[in-house]
């Protein structure tokens, strides 16, 4: 009675795919989580309208240490698979900009899809269950408090730590260790940054501002919205930094990428030389930043009592912002977790760990982290999709 082909822990994204997939092919899948409600981030996900997927997924926007290692995935179960299964539901969306597709209507949408398609595979789901331990003897036995399950196939479908109040945890990471896997240390990602005492007390003045920077950090360089913070800096620009900037690194942001700010002041002061910085910096930033950088940098007075050097400075300030952030708001507030199990101990094809035979990792848990934009759920349909056709 207890006895499965398939038991799958974890009910999110990748955990249902998974499910439905091997379900509809015939097997008998088990699948378990924590939680009241299934598919828990899926509902918050998006404003509540789920980013389910982005257009422009190649395996180039997501990190791992093995970059290659998504593509096999990706490339057989792609993101116009999963737009097919939405139209098919008729499920509303639309996409909302750079390729990310929502929900017209509600997360809900997407939830009720995946759970009908378990139905339809004949999924046992079994909520509110927790997990006390797994062992492995021939079968994989899964014990928790009501039963033990018994499956020749395990996937492990737990997700990362990120935003541990809502029933995240590590789970995935210690179950893999006791096989034996490695894990590429997890950190918070798609996070905003914080700040140490100068640059705070800038951004602090400047909550609620945002502006359209080019920020860097790393191998990583984003075009998109920064929005200062009482803490630091978020905005979608900061979120996909975050994932690529490592501890006592600079940051850089380009706070007007379309115009080089010291030959702007240069070509001003030659035309409007009794003009303050401060208006004439108005023209190129949100105006309260262009006061904030003006008081910071001490100019006051027309703009021709200053000299190029200090024009040059003011220029580099606005095109070349750098500054170490002291940290990062944490796993709290990460929409995701980078690192995870290691991606050298699992198979590309079916995300089966090579030395222990019928033991899967999919999702969020294992070292693959999209781009914020519908990716990571993407990866999470990709790699539960490529599981649930090799349980
Ligand atoms: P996921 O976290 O979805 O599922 C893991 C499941 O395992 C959960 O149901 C959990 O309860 C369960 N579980 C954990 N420990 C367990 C245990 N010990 N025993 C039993 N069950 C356990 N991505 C995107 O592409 N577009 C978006 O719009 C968003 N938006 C977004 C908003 C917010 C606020 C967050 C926090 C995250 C996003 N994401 C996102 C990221 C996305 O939610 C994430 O990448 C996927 O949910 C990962 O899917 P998984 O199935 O791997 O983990």
């Amino acid at each position: 009675m207890n006895t499965y082909d398939v038991i799958i822990l974890g009910a999110g994204a990748a955990g249902l795919m998974c499910a439905l997939t091997a379900g509809q092919r015939g097997r008998r899948v088990l699948l378990i989580d924590h939680l009241d409600q299934p598919g828990a981030k899926i509902l918050i996900s998006g404003g509540g309208r789920c980013n389910f997927t982005n257009l422009n997924t190649t395996a180039d926007r997501f990190l791992s240490a093995n970059p290659h290692f998504a593509r096999s995935a990706l490339g057989r179960y792609t993101q116009h698979d999963f737009i097919a299964l939405v139209e098919k539901h008729g499920i509303a969306y639309h996409e909302k900009t750079l390729g990310q597709l929502f929900c017209d209507e509600s997360a809900k949408n997407v939830v009720q899809m995946l759970l009908d398609e378990c139905a339809a595979g004949g999924v046992d789901i079994r909520l509110s269950t927790h997990v006390r331990g797994v062992r492995h003897g021939g079968d994989f036995q899964v014990e928790t408090a009501a039963a033990t399950f018994t499956a020749p196939r395990l996937v492990l479908a737990t997700g990362g730590p990120s935003i541990p109040k809502m029933g995240a945890t590590g789970f995935a990471y210690d179950v893999a260790r006791q096989f034996g896997l490695k894990i590429v240390e997890p950190r918070p990602a798609l996070v905003p940054l914080t700040l140490g005492s100068e640059t705070l007390e800038t951004a602090r003045a400047l909550a609620g501002v945002a502006v359209e920077g080019l920020v860097s950090a790393g191998a990583g360089r984003f075009r998109e919205a920064v929005l200062f913070t009482h803490r630091g800096l978020s905005g979608p620009a900061i979120l996909q930094v975050s994932s690529y900037w490592r501890h006592r690194e600079p940051v850089i942001i380009d706070l007007a990428p379309d115009a080089d700010a010291f030959v702007f002041l240069k070509d001003r002061k030659r035309e409007r030389p009794k003009a303050e910085v401060k208006t004439l910096l108005a023209e190129l930033l949100p105006t309260r930043l262009a006061q904030a950088i003006a008081e910071e940098l001490g100019l006051t007075g027309g703009i021709a009592n200053l000299p190029d050097r200090t024009l040059e400075a003011v220029g580099k300030r606005i095109n070349a912002w750098s500054f170490v952030p002291t940290g990062t708001e944490g796993f709290a507030k990460a929409e995701v977790t980078a690192g995870g199990v290691d991606t050298a101990g699992l198979s590309q094809k079916t995300l089966e760990a090579t030395k222990v035979p019928g033991l899967h990792i999919i999702g969020e848990a294992v070292d693959v982290t999209g781009w914020l934009g519908g990716y990571n759920f993407q990866w999470a349909w990709s790699s539960g999709w490529a599981a649930g056709q090799a349980v």
